[in-house]
């Protein structure tokens, strides 16, 4: 048990709970804070969403995440805000969130109404110009089912036209939401505290003090925890005794740089980095140049929020996207052990991505090891990477693939060099293909030539196909999830040879 200070709304309270206890738990139940509503417990709905107060590389932020999904320790020294926080302070009890809600008839029955208004106003505080995609894509994990989404459609135009003119510098931004009513006056108190003891003093545990690290990590409920969002899932109620080290609590485990070592240049991502972080980063973003256009595929701006890059790892499944992209990019991992005192985490041992996947669940890695972080190679001029990403799945949001792949090379002297395919749920675990990267490893590349381009997507599609030998399940058949794997692989070529004319050969 622990005593956490948390910024509940306008007031720091200790509270004294297990720091694996799901937050949604005490925000309904200690709290009473009962705006905050219980729907899948599983991440897919979003009615539990609430905002988090953060400071990340030396800005104030505030995200949506799901709190079923989220650790309580998550929270130490951090500004919690549910509905019942944004309305303090308003003159007339609604923010203009909640007016154009009102306004616009986007609410019948409530339930789902508070987490469309705290992912509505998570959008509003990021620093970005405002338009209907974002927004829509700030709420792709809420879920309402008897509203209909017309009217939350006309109440989000309504809060574009009103807030267009929102400074995009992120603390003008903020102080501008509070202005407005949108955030409530306890963002600008929590923004001073955050320099001061308050923050300093958030683990206010005097009576009952943390185990050493050795003890916590001999206990019976000792997890490495990332976001929670596998984790919570498979284990709703964690059991008594649940010990969770919160590795993003932890910056040593959130870095992103560049890193030389024997000669050769890495782009080094911490485990701990989320999915958002990793879409937002310039690092990466430049060494994988056009990523960014593959972050909606993967779940809801929800669990984005929340999910790591380790964890995505970690767990294992055959579908998982993230490491679909990493084994595309030829990944390593780096992987620290425990000592006495915790984890070293300059004794590390690295393991190339592919070889980390033993069988259906199986990996290469200890329970006293950690993934510390992920090493993609640099290339030495990335504007010459290419780099695509597929996936089928039933709906186009929030939904795990059938079959998933990614494709990474560079075009040198107008050959494919450097070529990288992943393929995912056609294996008990996420795979290259070998078949595929060795046909095009040195092919020659005629960009400008649709016809021959075709010819050798066609090639290399059949190969990919030929060579897999998925199972059936309830996402797809065997018969599906090969075919799946032949057009993906075409798929990949008419979205990096778009100009070539290659989809108008494909497809007649
Ligand atoms: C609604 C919903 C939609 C989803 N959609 C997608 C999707 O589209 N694509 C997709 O790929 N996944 C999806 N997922 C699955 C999940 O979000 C991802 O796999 C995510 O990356 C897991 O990261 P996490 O940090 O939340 O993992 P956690 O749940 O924290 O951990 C997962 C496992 O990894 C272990 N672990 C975590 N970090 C480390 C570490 N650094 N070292 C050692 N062990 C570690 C944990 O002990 C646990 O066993 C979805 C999940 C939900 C709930
Ligand atoms: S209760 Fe549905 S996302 Fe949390
Ligand atoms: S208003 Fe009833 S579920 Fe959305």
């Amino acid at each position: 048990m622990a005593c956490l200070r948390i910024k509940v709304n306008n007031t720091w309270q200790d509270i004294r709970s297990d720091e694996g206890t799901p937050a949604i738990d005490i925000i309904r139940g200690e709290l009473g804070l009962m705006a905050t509503k219980e729907g899948c417990r599983e991440g897919d709905c979003g009615a539990c969403a609430v905002l988090i107060g953060e400071y990340a590389a030396g800005q104030l932020r505030y995200l949506a995440v799901p709190s079923c999904l989220l650790a309580l320790g998550e929270l130490k020294g951090k500004h919690l805000i549910t509905l019942e926080g944004l309305i303090e302070g308003t003159s007339g009890g609604l923010t203009p969130v909640m007016r154009a809600f009102l306004d616009e008839n986007a609410s019948q029955c409530g339930f789902c109404t508070p987490g469309f208004i705290i992912a509505l106003t998570s959008w509003l505080a990021e620093p970005r110009l405002l338009d209907l995609a974002g927004a829509l894509r700030a709420i792709d994990g809420n879920l309402c089912r008897c509203t209909g989404y017309a009217a939350i459609r006309r109440a989000v135009r309504r809060l574009i036209e009103q807030f267009k003119d929102l400074p995009l510098e992120p603390e003008a931004r903020l102080n501008a939401l509070v202005n407005a009513q949108v955030l409530p006056p306890s963002v600008r108190e929590f923004a001073d505290e955050a320099s001061t003891q308050v923050l300093l003093n958030s683990n206010n545990d005097k009576e009952n003090p943390e185990l050493t690290p050795k003890q916590r990590m001999t206990s019976p409920g000792f997890v490495i925890l990332g976001g929670g969002t596998d984790y919570y899932v498979k284990n709703p109620e964690p059991n008594d005794g649940f010990s969770p080290f919160l590795i993003r609590m932890r910056p040593e485990f959130k870095e992103i740089n560049y890193l030389d070592e024997n000669g050769q240049r890495w782009l080094e991502i911490g485990a701990a980095v989320t999915v958002r972080e990793f879409f937002a980063s310039e690092l990466i973003r430049q060494e994988v140049p056009g990523i960014e256009q593959f972050e909606t595929m993967f779940a809801s701006t929800l669990i984005r929020n929340l999910a790591t890059i380790g964890g995505n790892i970690v767990n294992a499944s055959p579908v998982a996207d993230i490491t679909a992209m990493l084994l595309a990019l030829n990944a390593s991992i780096v992987i620290a052990s425990q000592i006495q005192e915790g984890f070293d985490l300059s004794l590390t041992r690295t393991c190339k991505l592919e070889e980390f996947f033993l069988g259906y669940k199986a990996i290469d890695l200890k329970p006293t090891e950690v993934i510390k972080a992920i090493r993609i190679p640099s290339c030495n001029d990335p504007t010459a990477r290419k780099f695509s990403f597929e996936k089928a799945s039933k709906r186009k949001n929030l939904d795990i693939a059938a079959v998933n792949t990614a494709i990474s090379f560079r075009i040198e002297e107008q050959r494919f060099k450097d070529v990288h395919i992943s393929l995912g749920g056609v294996a008990p675990t996420p795979t290259v293909n070998k078949a595929a990267m060795e046909l095009l490893e040195g092919s020659s590349c005629p960009v400008s030539d649709g016809k021959i381009m075709a010819e050798l997507a066609k090639r290399v599609a059949s190969s990919a196909e030929a060579s897999v030998r998925p199972i059936s399940d309830v996402r797809g058949s065997e018969e599906y999830r090969r075919r799946m794997v032949y057009r993906l692989m075409l798929a990949h070529f008419v979205r990096i040879f778009e100009d070539s004319g290659v989809a108008e050969e494909l497809f007649p």
